[in-house]
């Protein structure tokens, strides 16, 4: 019993500390300052088994429609490259500060698709990468996933042409390059 309470009051006196460290300001948010090994080592696990458990249920349709795989470049380059760069387009200002940094997604294949349905569907948390089913549906999800599929395969010059014209469409339905010369008021 003794011993007991002495290990309750051991925890709640490091939960009350830990709480102090955070509340006094000397835990460093800044992007610039990397986490200890042990904490990556652990949000690295906490990630990989997050992410495996939630997309168990997940079923790829055929990723190697052409159409599909055509929809998924033109997203890709508009959405995707300033953090995760394309063949012939070797660095960004962007990722050069993001933490973690994002992956050079044309130097490494697609280990399991719906894993990385998952991951582009809800993003991952404190890190940069957004929730696109916040603004896509599944179609053009997949059409993501298809495409990077295809990636690490292609050289610059097939890349280029793969989204030569690419142009995400605004909430309006309206392409970019479309309502460029006047300014339409909100
Ligand atoms: C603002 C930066 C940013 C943008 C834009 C972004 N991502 Fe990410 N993405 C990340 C980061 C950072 C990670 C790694 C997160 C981590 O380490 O846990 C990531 C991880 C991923 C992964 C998992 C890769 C792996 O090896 O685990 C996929 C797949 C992915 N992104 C696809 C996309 C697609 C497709 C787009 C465009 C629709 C996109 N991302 C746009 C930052 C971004």
């Amino acid at each position: 019993m003794q011993a007991l309470k002495l290990i309750l009051v051991v925890v709640a006196l490091a939960v009350v500390a830990f709480g102090v460290f955070l509340w006094s300001g000397a835990y460093n948010v800044g992007a610039d300052d990397p986490h200890w090994s042990a904490t990556t080592r652990l949000l690295t696990m906490a990630r990989e088994r997050s992410i495996k458990t939630r997309s168990r249920e997940i079923h790829a349709p055929d990723l190697d429609d052409p159409r599909l795989i055509a929809m998924g470049a033109a997203h890709y380059a508009e959405m995707c490259t300033g953090c995760h760069l394309a063949p012939g387009m070797p660095a960004s200002e962007m990722r050069k500060g993001l933490y973690p940094k994002p992956p050079v997604l044309y130097k490494q294949d697609v280990h399991d698709p719906a894993e990385a349905f998952w991951v582009i569907k809800h993003g991952i948390k404190m890190t940069a990468m957004p929730a696109w089913g916040a603004s896509h549906d599944d179609q053009a999800i997949w059409a993501m996933v298809a495409f990077l599929k295809k990636l690490p395969d292609l050289t610059p010059e097939q890349y280029r042409a793969m989204t030569a014209d690419a142009h995400e469409p605004d909430e309006h339905g309206r392409h970019a390059s479309e309502d460029m010369p006047e300014m339409h008021g909100h």
